[in-house]
């Protein structure tokens, strides 16, 4: 009898599916806080498939601790930097994540964040909030335009199109680094394409980072390519966390070397809420919300339950991490 393990409470679609499947042993931890290691390391013996979150390390331990039977982990996320992949690889374990189905949703808070942080949302919400508001301010709340403004991303992968495709409609420039170079983008919207990281941070008003987590872009925006944006550009963080140097960020922000940063993502994660980033009026920070529509969320619910049905009938799942393993299986 087929046993699954959903680490989370999540959008009931998935686990109702998983919950249908005749015979199957469907375990699950149902709250909203992250399950301690040790309770995952436990309820995870003996499980063939198990739902994960970006909050749980699947490492070697864990595929350990669950057991030989285990066939796939899915990841309720469309980044795996949680996930140790050569770990699963070795060990013949199919891990699968959530492209595509939450592209578009992700790049919208991207852009959320690019306007309340150019208009300075946040703090004339405040302001109104706090009774401040006695007449119109000719020199109140002078932000940054976006329209015609330069769009600058770091990653051209899926949301990193999504996000150039707003930019476009706000009548931006958008120009990009990615080491996979997107010319069919280029030629059939005009976005422009830089040889390095460096001419884009130089260039732009509005720095967007959509690269995944690797040894190699963790702190990609540190002191000093914070130093070569514009003293009045933006980033804005909708990828991970460790990608931006915290300090250095908030040195940044405190020196005014860049105008504002918006961030849907932090290092560490959660961020503590006596962390200095937040005592700064031009940092907003939003808790990692990106894919946070009710649409999206059910079908990053129910993409990752049918990665672990079709695994677990022998089928091959719809967005493996790890093909290889796929095509060792021979599942099709
Ligand atoms: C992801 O999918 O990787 C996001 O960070 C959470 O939706």
């Amino acid at each position: 009898m087929p046993k699954v393990f959903i680490t989370r409470n999540i959008p009931a679609i998935g686990p109702d599916k998983l919950r249908k499947q005749s015979g199957w042993e469907i375990d699950q931890w149902s709250k909203d806080e992250v399950i301690p290691r040790d309770e995952l390391l436990r309820r995870v013996k003996g499980a063939d498939a198990v739902l994960s979150l970006l909050t749980e390390r699947i490492d070697a331990e864990f595929i350990e601790a669950a057991g030989p039977q285990l066939k796939v982990v899915a990841n309720l996320a469309v980044g795996f930097d949680n996930f140790v992949v050569p770990e699963l690889t070795k060990r013949g374990v199919i891990g699968t994540n959530t492209p595509d189905v939450l592209t578009d949703t992700t790049a919208d808070l991207a852009f959320a964040l690019l306007m309340a942080t150019s208009r300075m949302l946040p703090q004339a919400e405040k302001y109104v909030k706090d009774g401040h508001w006695h007449t119109w301010e000719p020199l109140g709340f002078m932000g940054q335009d976006v329209h015609h403004a330069t769009l600058g991303l770091l990653g051209m992968g899926r949301i990193g199109a999504a996000m150039a495709r707003r930019g476009a409609g706000f009548e931006m420039k958008v120009i990009y680094y990615d080491a996979y170079r997107r010319q069919d983008l280029e030629q059939q919207y005009g976005y422009e394409y830089r040889n390095s990281i460096e001419e884009v941070i130089r260039e732009s008003d509005f720095v967007s980072v959509h690269t995944p987590l690797t040894e190699e872009t963790r702190h990609l925006m540190n002191a000093e390519r914070l130093a070569m944006m514009k003293k009045t550009a933006i980033l804005i963080n909708s990828a991970r966390g460790p990608i931006v140097d915290p300090d250095a960020l908030y040195d940044a922000l405190k020196n005014g070397t860049i105008w504002a940063a918006g961030l849907d993502v932090t290092e560490p994660e959660p961020v503590p809420s006596d962390h200095k980033l937040l005592t700064l009026e031009n940092c907003l920070i939003v808790p990692h919300i990106a894919s946070a529509s009710i649409n999206t969320r059910n079908n990053m619910s129910e993409l990752a339950a049918d990665n672990i049905i079709n695994v677990l009938e022998g089928r091959a799942p719809k967005t493996p991490v790890n093909k290889e393993v796929v095509e060792q299986k021979g599942l099709k």
